[in-house]
């Protein structure tokens, strides 16, 4: 018989569980809006810059221009990232998965800070300045790095600017900052998923902001949560064209096979990300010749939503992102490091939210095991 203690409804994944309050974003999977701070993304998207969003989502209101002369200069962006730390980042990624250059690039710098050692309020907000104004270096390197490429450095002290130029090593169009910025705004937050959840549990502890991200990082590693862009941009390349497009998802829905870049946990309706990607994607795809990846993805989304859209799927930001990023150029390996670049934001924000009402996560699990007590023998009277 099990006592009261191990009793209790399984939410399993925590599905359905409210665990924390936040006045930060707003997921309306209903209505398809993403807000953020009581401000709809389109128009945040339309009028604003990377920066403003992420000192919105930190500080809870719009900057003065004093506000973000400050914001800026604590970010540092002009600092960029050390020689040894790129240095590290290109072993790192000749080894092993982009995300883990990411996630040893935020360790590494942590264990350099002497900051990381303290949890008040001050310390934490400062410890998430320096990560956040390091981020376009250190992702800029990890694209670098896989193509075997050596470092470049911007004196930009614009997020999206100093990326793309130490990312290419040339300066990038406005068109191309145009494009970085919004993919950036519209990533910067969604709610309480793995990785911002990750991020919140670790800093719950009293830990630092570079433990938090590390954890968060670890988390957006994972194909369930940072990868579906890649692997729809896959699809798209293996279906080739339009004219296929009918019968390649045909077969894959009758062989059960999920659509990449197709439904959400939250929306039922058209993600409002996507919805916003798609119309650069296309722009994108036919200035750089890739035209006909765009046609057959709006000819996939075509037959999705005639065969599955009574049920509430459709196009998620997945679906148009890889062709965003791959018209710029990139490599399908940085997708996710890419959506760190923009997620920072979103981690430090929440993070540092939770911690002004701190209360240490800590769960159960139900115990479904041998409750004994059992009789404990030696090693040597144990049966094979
Ligand atoms: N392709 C084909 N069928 C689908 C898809 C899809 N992409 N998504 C859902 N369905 C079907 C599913 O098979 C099920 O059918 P039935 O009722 O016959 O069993 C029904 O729709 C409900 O599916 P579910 O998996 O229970 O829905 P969910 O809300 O739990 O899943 C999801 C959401 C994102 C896990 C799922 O839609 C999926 O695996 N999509 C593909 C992966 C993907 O694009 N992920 C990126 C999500 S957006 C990133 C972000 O916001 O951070």
């Amino acid at each position: 018989m099990m006592s009261s203690n191990q009793q209790g409804e399984i939410a399993k994944g925590l599905e359905g569980v409210v665990a924390a309050e936040t006045k930060i974003g707003f997921v309306d999977g209903i209505n398809g809006r993403l807000v953020y701070r009581g401000y709809n993304i389109e128009d945040l998207v339309e009028k604003s810059n990377f920066e403003e969003v992420a000192y919105l989502l930190i500080y809870g209101k719009l900057p003065t221009l004093t506000d973000f002369k400050q914001f800026k200069d604590n970010l540092n962006l002009k600092a960029g990232i050390s020689e040894d730390l790129f240095s590290i980042i290109s072993k790192t990624t000749q080894k092993s998965h982009p995300m883990s250059a990411l996630r040893t690039a935020v360790s590494y710098q942590g264990a350099f800070d002497p900051l990381s050692s303290n949890s008040d309020l001050k310390s934490q907000e400062k410890m998430g300045l320096s990560i956040m104004g390091s981020f376009p270096s250190i992702v800029a390197a990890i694209n670098r790095s896989i193509k075997g490429e050596g470092r470049v450095v911007s004196k930009s002290t614009d997020y999206v600017e100093k990326f793309l130029e130490e990312s290419f090593g040339r300066k990038p169009s406005d068109f191309e900052k145009e494009v970085m910025r919004v993919a950036l705004i519209i990533h910067a937050d969604h709610g309480m998923n793995a990785s911002t959840f990750a991020s919140m549990v670790t800093i719950s502890t009293l830990s630092d902001m570079y433990s938090a991200v590390t954890s968060a990082v670890s988390s957006l590693k994972g194909p369930l949560h940072g990868g579906a862009n890649e692997k729809s941009l896959e699809m798209l390349e293996k279906i080739g064209s339009p004219k296929n497009a009918e019968k390649v998802i045909s077969e894959m829905l009758e062989k059960k096979e999920k659509i990449m870049g197709f439904g959400h946990r939250v929306y039922k309706v058209y993600d409002p990300r996507a919805k916003i990607l798609k119309v650069y994607a296309k722009q994108l795809a036919e200035k750089t010749g890739h035209k006909d990846l765009f046609d057959t993805a709006e000819e996939v989304e075509k037959v999705m939503v005639s065969k599955l859209g009574s049920k509430g799927i459709f196009p998620n930001v997945d679906f148009y992102s890889g062709i965003v990023y791959k018209s710029l150029g990139f490599d399908s390996k940085i997708f996710t490091p890419i959506f760190a670049l923009a997620r920072i934001s979103g981690w430090f924000a929440r993070s540092f939210e939770y911690l002004h009402d701190n209360r240490l996560f800590r769960p159960r699990s139900l115990y479904k095991g041998e409750v004994g007590p059992l009789k404990y023998l030696p090693i040597n009277e144990r049966k094979q």
